[in-house]
């Protein structure tokens, strides 16, 4: 009898463990809740960007609340109230524009909540309401298209140049347009013809390329704010007979791999490197601002420039976006 007891004791018990192990993991106890609110899935950066920070809060044990505003600013505001209404530790978000945040702000101050920004940056009127930014130096990603281009010019003159930019009164619309002027300034040589919005989508780079194409004759460079646009600019470029890198200077903003092949075939001259790879950094700073800790104002990616005047192009390793 005893025996047959002791048996179903160790019977049940490895049943028990079993089942135990078959369970999922639960999030540790003290593991933290981030609301991440996404502008949108406007380009292969921003899809690139959203999966660092999936795989990111995965790894670092941090549970993510993540919501996608569709390019809609009162969708970003409305999905970082949901945070608040759910007291989540920290916000985190890539503002899609700089102006129009301070009243949401207040209310995330107002619950205690901590707000990082990410990706780009905001203007508000109080101070206080964000305690940090991570995110690329889209001033310097300017200067490097502009320092390429005097490199590549050197010696031409007359050097007509078209624009198109990023999402208007955007970060990196912004200060690319900045970072590119301040360094061809000064270089008569260097003129700025056109320059016209392509909200970072690649359908409305095609539309910009048709239209400066049919507005002005012999275009010499296309300085594009991002690589979705680059790429549909290019196709209307060779769909006139023209041939990229070649009759038309092309520089370009963010390193996907697309872009990466482009340049290698010699259509692309240049591409500033932008990393949408962040979601490590994000998980980071967003623990030490949930523990009470004071993190820098500002953390800068680093990036590099890869161009035609790179030996190492065929060796770099595959992009991650
Ligand atoms: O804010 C970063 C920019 O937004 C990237 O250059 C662009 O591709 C994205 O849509």
């Amino acid at each position: 009898m005893k025996i047959k007891i002791l048996t179903l004791v160790i019977l049940t018990a490895t049943l028990l463990a079993g089942c135990r192990q078959a369970e999922p993991p639960q999030p540790e106890l003290d593991s933290i809740l981030l609301g991440f609110a996404q502008l949108g899935a406007e380009s292969a950066w921003r899809r690139g960007n959203t999966e660092s920070i999936k795989t990111a809060a995965r790894e670092a044990g941090v549970q993510l609340m993540l919501e996608n505003a569709e390019q809609k600013q009162e969708k970003q505001i409305s999905d970082i109230r949901s945070f608040i209404a759910y007291q989540v530790d920290v916000i985190a978000f890539a503002p899609i524009v700089e102006d129009g945040w301070d009243n949401v702000l207040m209310e995330a101050k107002a619950a205690g909540i901590p707000v990082l920004t990410t990706d780009r940056m905001v203007n508000t009127e109080q101070e206080g309401l964000i305690a940090g930014f991570i995110g690329s130096n889209f001033y310097e990603e300017g200067v490097k298209a502009g320092e390429f281009l005097l490199k590549k010019c050197e010696g031409m003159s007359e050097v007509k140049i078209v624009e198109i930019s990023g999402t208007i009164d955007s970060t990196p619309m912004k200060q690319r347009a900045q970072g590119f002027r301040d360094v061809i300034a000064g270089h008569d040589d260097f003129k700025i013809i056109d320059t016209i919005s392509g909200d970072f989508l690649r359908s409305k780079g095609k539309e910009c390329m048709e239209y400066l194409l049919n507005k002005h004759e012999g275009i010499d460079v296309l300085y594009s704010h991002n690589d979705g646009m680059t790429l549909g600019a290019i196709e209307i470029i060779e769909a006139r007979g023209l041939v990229p890198g070649k009759d038309i200077i092309i520089i370009t903003v963010d390193g996907e791999q697309a872009a990466i092949d482009l340049l290698r075939q010699g259509k692309i001259n240049c591409v500033v490197e932008c990393t949408p790879l962040i979601g490590d950094t994000i998980m980071e700073l967003a623990k030490k601002l949930a523990a009470g800790e004071a993190i820098a104002p500002i953390t800068y990616s680093e990036e590099r420039v890869f161009s035609e005047f790179d030996a190492d192009l065929n060796d770099l390793p595959e992009r991650a976006y």
